[in-house]
């Protein structure tokens, strides 16, 4: 019986294996995902610009985790940044050629990070301040876009003679976004605090970056398998980071708590007895065993490819279009199923059941799942 049960998922994991190997750059189960930046110079200077930069996270289930996103660009002439709010250069430069007042960042290339909200409001611009972390839209809009202000000097005073920024990156923990060069679009248009009056932007450029994996992608989860029958297939021996020869991995210093897979996440999928005919229950845990990383604002995705019924308890759920299969994205909800935080803060699993219906015989499993965008390792298969 049980192995009936699970005959028809095993098969399809070696599919979706071999499916997901072939993966390219970018991600094909979210085709549009991207994170745009976009410059609003708002007014000129005597020898540059101010200008408002607003970063916005459109992809579906990827999120940017602490300690959160770099922006670096690099200037088409000399410009130096005299003064930013809401975020900060992170090196000074070279401005020995400066008297008197001093430029924030001299850079060629400067490197922008995010400033956390506990510094001085005199620091913090509307929209500014999330130490770096982009939640999707789907979580929370306003945590899925950051704002910081720019003064830029030794640069173009009018719309002619401005130069956009080139060869614009965005790094985040564990990965790497490659953007489009900046492009020239509309104005953007700025409501006034008491909604009565429209402004507008003296001149807006937009880049758009896409998640690039990493060479020799390693999953920051994995997932293993469970029941009520007392079936047990845990994660993959070394699934996420390790050698089975190599016992250092499993350094007591190690942030990551040590197990046979060295996953710093782990989801479990427990089939509940209650399963009756074409409906099976599943009980899914998700486990932070990094005593370092707050995932508190996780989000799930679950590709299946058959399009199921799914149920969910205890949290908020949303499903993509079927382009490629059916998926279903699952996401905490405050102060409830939340509580991902780090290992040893005594909240650091998180559990809700779900419920998927299929003909029987017919019935699959989810295939891959993806902890906050990136995908974990699927069990290993019995032989
Ligand atoms: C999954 O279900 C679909 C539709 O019922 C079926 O065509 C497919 O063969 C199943 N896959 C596996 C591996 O059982
Ligand atoms: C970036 O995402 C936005 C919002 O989903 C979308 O409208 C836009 O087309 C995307 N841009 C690109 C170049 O894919
Ligand atoms: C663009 O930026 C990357 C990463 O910061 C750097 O390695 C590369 O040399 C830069 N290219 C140019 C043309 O400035
Ligand atoms: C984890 O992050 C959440 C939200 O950012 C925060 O409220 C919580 O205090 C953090 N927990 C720990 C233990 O750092």
């Amino acid at each position: 019986m049980e192995a009936t049960l699970w005959t028809p998922l095993l098969c399809l994991l070696s599919l979706m294996a071999i499916f997901t190997s072939t993966r390219g750059g970018g991600d094909p189960l979210d085709l549009n995902g991207n994170i745009t930046l976009r410059w609003d110079v708002m007014s000129w200077t005597p020898d540059g610009y101010v200008a408002l930069v607003n970063i916005a996270n459109y992809q579906q289930y990827r999120t940017v985790m602490e300690p959160g996103w770099r922006l670096q660009w690099t200037w088409a002439r000399k410009e130096v940044i005299w003064s930013t709010v809401g975020a900060r250069p992170l090196h000074r430069g070279d401005c020995s050629s400066f008297k008197g007042n001093m430029p924030a960042s001299c850079m060629r290339s400067p490197t922008i990070v995010d400033l956390t909200a506990d510094v001085p409001l005199t620091d913090q611009i509307a929209g500014c301040c999330k130490g770096g972390v982009l939640l999707t839209q789907l979580q929370d809009a306003r945590k899925s876009t950051a704002e910081f202000q720019i003064a830029v000097g030794n640069a173009g005073t009018t719309k002619k003679t401005v130069q956009m920024p080139k060869n614009y990156t965005l790094t985040v923990p564990g990965g790497r976004y490659s953007c489009s060069t900046a492009k020239i679009v509309r104005p953007t248009q700025f409501l006034s605090p008491d909604r009565r009056r429209i402004t507008q932007a003296l001149m807006t450029w937009q880049v758009v970056c896409r998640h690039t994996p990493p060479r020799g992608y390693k999953p920051p989860c994995c997932v293993s398998l469970s029941s009520d029958r007392g079936l047990k297939i845990p994660c993959g021996t070394c699934a996420c980071n390790c050698k089975p020869s190599d016992a250092r991995s499993c350094a007591p210093k190690s942030p990551v708590q040590c197990t046979n897979h060295m996953c710093p996440v782990s989801i479990n999928w427990h089939l509940l007895s209650r399963s009756k005919g074409s409906v099976r229950w599943f009980e899914v845990s998700i486990s932070n065993l990094n005593r370092r990383a707050n995932y508190t604002d996780w989000i799930l995705m679950i590709q299946h490819p058959v399009a199921q019924k799914f149920a969910s308890a205890d949290t908020n759920y949303w499903s993509l279009p079927p382009k490629l299969g059916s998926m279903e994205v699952v996401w905490g909800i405050k102060h409830y199923s939340r509580g991902l935080g780090p290992l040893g803060s005594g909240r650091s699993t998180a559990k809700f059941e779900i419920s998927y219906e299929g003909s029987p015989g017919k019935w699959n499993f989810s295939s891959n799942v993806f902890f906050n965008g990136d995908r974990c390792a699927n069990p290993p298969l019995p032989r």
